[in-house]
């Protein structure tokens, strides 16, 4: 039996109105005036942009171990409803996912909820302990066929083991996904280093920290020929860095984070742990030369760092509490905000910094798709005229440390589609869209990405 579904009045990269006829998760026919086939789904867009499904390189969805924070099934949740069609899990779980059977539950329960794919992030080193390197090609040939790996949350601090990890990586057509952060550096550290932290009697976070990281693993990247992708790029001094090693040819990539597009570390007087995370928020000159990196393409896309915490990490008192904020259902509102309405991104560069960048680093081929016959039906539909006020309790997201609580925000997600199956729409998860439907349906691309075999 065929499944179809009819998407009219949807405006690709905010272009004139057509309709999407969808044949077996499949674009089958773009015009204007289609009929629905008989038994054929409609989704009436109403005008709204249509853009490639978003592909987010770096989420936390804390299961195993932490499901008091989030579960895979309530992040997935939280992603569907932000307009992501692909997300990345980050192996700093408990246990960590360093090895073939938590990356394989990850990624199978990822497909049996079904509501986004789930690619599991392999930990570089046995338990993110720094020292010796994990089965990095025990992980890339399980079925879950990991193509990333990170510390993340750690930096991967010794220069030798680091350029291992690149030579591996680079054998198994691979990235290594570095949180930079010079741990020597960074010691006890609790805020951006600056006149604010000075003046709160913070602990420093130098800029340096990041910098001088990137810098070494550029070089590291450069001789193993092997893909660099630097996680959440926080500050000026890194962006000169990347322009550098992007002109001589490395092959190096980066994120940012949604935040570090709008906050500062401005807000960090009245000590509410919401606005800690790790890298801190820095300046204004900061965020300026975020947005404008992200307009040049020196950074490649946004990713959310979606970093849900327990009340207990949170409510607490600064020192004490955990570093992370949430992230999956406000990154477009926030990039509409800081790039689309000041005329920095049209829709086509929402399309290549939240969908298409981030599938090709993650070595997608499914995902970041065109919208044209032929291609996968898996997108996000956006109202950009659509205004929100973020409320964390609200959110799909198990936890609710939102630094945005409260603020009025453009732009919402009017529907999600994978592979031609609604996930999300009107900002409810789609019934029935978890459990059986996404289980083992998902082609398998030339990485047998795409889906896992239950
Ligand atoms: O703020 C952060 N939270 N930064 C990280 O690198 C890790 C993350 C987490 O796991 O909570
Ligand atoms: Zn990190």
């Amino acid at each position: 039996m065929t499944n179809q579904l009819l998407i009219t009045d949807a405006r690709p990269y905010g272009e004139d109105a057509v309709d999407v006829l969808v044949t077996d998760g499949v674009v089958e026919t773009i015009g204007t005036g289609l009929t629905a086939p008989e038994r054929a789904e409609v989704l009436d867009a109403g005008g709204a942009v249509l853009l490639p499904g978003f592909v987010d390189l770096h989420v936390h969805l804390r299961e195993p171990g932490g499901e008091d924070a989030e579960t895979i099934e309530t992040g997935s949740r939280a992603a569907a409803l932000g307009g992501f069609t692909a997300i990345f899990a980050m192996p700093n779980t408990d246990p960590v996912a360093d090895s073939p059977v938590v990356v394989e539950f990850v990624a199978r329960r990822g497909a049996e909820v079904g509501l986004v794919d789930v690619h599991p992030v392999g930990a570089v080193t046995v338990g993110l302990g720094g020292e010796r390197l994990a089965e990095l090609g025990m992980m890339a040939h399980s079925p879950a066929a990991v193509r990333m790996f990170s510390d993340d949350g750690r930096c991967v601090n010794d220069p030798l083991i680091m350029r291992r990890a690149l030579e591996y990586a680079s054998a198994l057509d691979a990235v290594v996904a570095q949180h930079a952060e010079d741990h020597r550096l960074t010691c006890g550290a609790q805020a951006h280093e600056g006149a604010v932290a000075s003046r709160l009697g913070l602990t420093g976070w130098p800029a340096s920290a990041e910098e001088t990281v990137v810098a070494r693993d550029c070089a590291l990247a450069r001789d193993a020929g092997a893909k660099l992708h630097v996680c959440h790029v926080s500050s000026s001094r890194t962006i000169e860095v990347l322009r550098a090693a992007k002109a001589a040819g490395v092959r190096v990539s980066a994120e940012v984070a949604p935040h570090h597009l709008l906050l500062t570390d401005s807000r960090l007087s009245s000590y509410d742990p919401v606005n800690k995370v790790n890298p801190p928020l820095r300046t204004g000159d900061d965020t300026r030369a975020m947005r404008e990196a992200l307009a040049e393409g020196l950074i490649d896309a946004v990713a959310t760092d979606h970093a849900p915490h327990a009340p207990q990490y949170k409510d607490t008192e600064w020192q004490a509490a955990k570093p992370g904020m949430l992230g999956l259902e406000t990154a477009l509102s926030v990039l509409v905000e800081t790039m689309v309405e000041p005329g920095l991104l049209d829709w086509h560069g929402v399309a290549r910094v939240l969908s298409e960048r981030p599938a090709e680093i993650g070595g997608l081929p499914d995902q970041g798709r065109p919208i044209a016959e032929g291609e996968p039906a898996t997108f996000a539909l956006v109202d950009p005229d659509g205004v929100r006020t973020i409320r964390g309790a609200a959110m799909a997201s198990k936890a609710t440390n939102t630094p945005y609580e409260g603020m009025r925000l453009p732009a919402t997600v009017v529907a999600t589609v994978l592979r031609g199956r609604i996930t999300a729409r009107g900002g409810s998860v789609a019934p029935g869209g978890s459990v059986a439907a996404g289980a083992g349906t998902a082609p398998a691309g030339p990485f047998g990405h795409g889906g896992v075999q239950a």
